[in-house]
């Protein structure tokens, strides 16, 4: 069975400083982490590949991995050390904050009380002023998840905390609505590898 992997991109220069959304660059400790995160998928594509292939002919190679970013470059910085060749996706890009993109949390609940508490209040159905809830980026992503079901090599899906709490909650058959209270830790790869009953689920820390 061919292994999925998500991450979120490396901390950007806005999770240095709390701000949501906009299209940071990845701050230096989120450039260190797409350099561990290319030896990881290297190293476990070819593991996961030679235990599922016969004998000196592993079912795939580390070439063999797709690997898909959101449109931000956040994401795409955090493919680079792996790979040229990813496919960007504006389904992965993160929930559209809108009037409050580029705020803090406690910009918002200063300024905007009442964003903030009708968010509080029904996070999954809240829908930013000009942005979007969580049910808007499940039903965005739903070609994605079409596109990773046919796939038959590896995937690694880099992209941000709120699609990702969309994919696994699909991908673990989490009600949907508990998503957006489902851990997404920055500088982890989830690896999923689906079996007959659901997902296998392993978790791996490549940095702080
Ligand atoms: O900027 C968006 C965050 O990644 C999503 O976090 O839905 O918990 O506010 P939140």
């Amino acid at each position: 069975p061919r292994p999925i992997w998500l991450t979120r991109h490396g901390e950007s220069l806005f999770n240095q400083q709390g701000l949501l959304g906009g299209d940071p660059d990845l701050s230096p400790r989120g450039e260190v982490y797409a350099r561990s995160l290319a030896a990881f998928v290297r190293g476990r594509a070819r593991e996961l590949g030679e235990a599922s292939g016969i004998p000196g002919e592993p079912a795939w190679i580390p070439d063999d991995v797709v690997v898909w970013t959101s449109s931000l470059r956040r994401t795409i910085q955090t493919s680079r050390p792996l790979t040229q060749r990813s496919t960007a996706w504006r389904a992965l890009d993160e929930i559209d904050a809108g009037v409050c993109e580029g705020m803090t949390y406690e910009e918002i609940q200063l300024k905007m009380p009442q964003v903030f508490e009708a968010r509080a209040a029904d996070k999954f159905r809240y829908r930013y002023p000009r942005g979007e809830s969580y049910e808007d980026v499940i039903q965005r992503l739903d070609p994605m998840i079409i596109e990773l079901e046919r796939q038959r090599s590896p995937v690694l899906v880099i992209a941000h905390q709120a699609v990702l709490r969309a994919l696994y909650a699909y991908l673990m058959d989490k009600p949907p609505h508990t998503c957006p209270s489902l851990p997404i830790p920055l500088h982890t790869v989830i690896e999923l590898v689906p079996t007959a009953y659901g997902c296998e689920e392993r978790r791996f820390q490549l940095a702080p």
